[in-house]
């Protein structure tokens, strides 16, 4: 039996932030990094609280890829001003801070809490999904956690929080919302109305995602890419994800690499280990039916091409030709931020977590710990 439900209410388009004059919570708690917290974009949510009257706090101590720490820091902070609602501003690592924050101090409390997940970056899709990556900084782990109970209770799409986010993010997360589509589409979790909601977002990227890259004050391309990110989140929320992504966790954790970076440059490799289509091969009679679902999405790119392999090679070649317009680097060589010696000797071990990252089990074809190790290897 399977099910699909959203648990998220979702406010987008003009006005959207005005949700937060009319929200019934009282005392609330906002959870976001010290960019933010310094810059303009933060006004853009404390005007709507101010205006209406509501008590609120800013805990600003959320960094990239967050760790266990930095969750114990906000639990406690939470413990202390006792919200009745925590309000996530930021990219992924804020709202998935202010997801496993919330957590932990309901079970401590017992007390119930809202949360509203406000995305200033369009990439993570955290406002709707399950999961909250949480990163083990002395074992260099990554743990995606995954419980319904951390599915934010609204999210609000506002491209105004979005018009700011610096071109190489852009690109990164960018390229993250399209993992995350084209992932959710071939996990063998995929089902009709995660398919649907992956399509489009797929098609919105095609469109819009190098609009966005190149004028970043493009406010079509920015809201369109706002929603595609959140239509990706609904996707995988339902049919999870794949090998691109329990491989990038690895390189985040080892190397603080940005997680929609990982994705994009592993995203050619993926797609030729999954359709066992590379330069070399020859038309067969009969592909797996992953195949099948990377020709849709090239089709809906328009990359239509004459026959199934030279599809899928369209589509492997579009998202390196999506990497080198955006300025993402195709190797981790050219990356030039890690040796060769600190990669390589990390292989096995990233190899053997990646094989256990909770993502990969919905893989198309499953992988095994040669076929991981050389997929890294060739990355180099
Ligand atoms: N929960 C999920 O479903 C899920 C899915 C994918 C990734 N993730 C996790 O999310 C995290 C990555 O999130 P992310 O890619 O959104 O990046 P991020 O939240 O780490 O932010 C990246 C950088 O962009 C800056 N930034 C954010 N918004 C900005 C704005 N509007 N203007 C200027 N700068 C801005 C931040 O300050 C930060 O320096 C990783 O930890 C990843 O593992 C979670
Ligand atoms: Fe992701």
């Amino acid at each position: 039996m399977k099910s699909f439900d959203i648990k998220t209410k979702i406010y987008f388009g003009d006005n959207s932030m005005d949700r937060l004059r009319d929200t019934p919570y009282k005392r609330i708690m906002i959870v976001t990094d010290k960019f933010i917290a310094e810059s303009d974009l933060l006004k853009i949510v404390t005007d709507p609280l101010a205006q209406s009257g509501k008590e609120y706090k800013i805990f600003s101590d959320v960094v990239p890829d967050p760790p266990v720490e930095k969750i114990v820091g906000g639990v406690k902070a939470v413990l202390e001003y006792a919200p009745d609602c925590l309000v996530a501003v930021g990219g992924g690592s804020a709202i998935d801070s202010a997801k496993a924050i919330r957590e932990f101090a309901e079970r401590m409390t017992s007390q119930k809490m809202g949360l509203i997940a406000i995305p200033t970056t369009s990439g993570t899709g955290s406002e709707v999904t399950a999961f909250s990556v949480i990163t083990d900084s002395v074992h260099h782990i990554k743990y995606p956690l995954v419980s319904d109970s951390l599915l934010p209770d609204e999210a609000i799409l506002d491209e105004a929080l979005v018009m700011s986010v610096p071109q190489n993010v852009t690109a990164d997360t960018g390229m993250d919302v399209l993992t995350h589509a084209i992932e959710a589409y071939t996990s063998i979790n995929n089902n009709e109305f995660s398919a649907a909601l992956a399509e489009k977002s797929v098609e919105i990227c095609g469109a819009f995602l190098l609009r966005a890259y190149l004028d970043g004050h493009d406010a079509h391309a920015r809201r369109k890419m706002h929603v595609a990110s959140c239509l990706a989140g609904l996707a995988f929320n339902s049919a999870s994800l794949g090998l691109n992504h329990g491989m990038a966790h690895q390189l985040g954790a080892n190397f603080h690499i940005p997680h929609g970076r990982a994705n994009a440059m592993l995203l050619p490799h993926i797609i030729e280990y999954n359709s066992g289509i590379n330069i070399h091969s020859r038309s067969q009679k009969e592909y797996p039916k992953q195949v099948e679902k990377y020709v849709s999405l090239a089709r809906l790119l328009g990359l239509q091409n004459f026959n199934t392999i030279t599809t899928v090679r369209a589509l492997v070649n579009w998202v390196q030709f999506m990497d080198k317009e955006m300025n993402i680097p195709l190797s981790i060589s050219q990356l030039g931020t890690v040796s060769g010696k600190d990669y390589f000797s990390k292989i096995p071990e990233m190899a053997e977590a990646a094989l256990k990252d909770a993502c990969t089990a919905t893989n198309p074809k499953v992988p095994s710990y040669d076929d991981v190790v050389k997929i890294y290897q060739d990355l180099w």
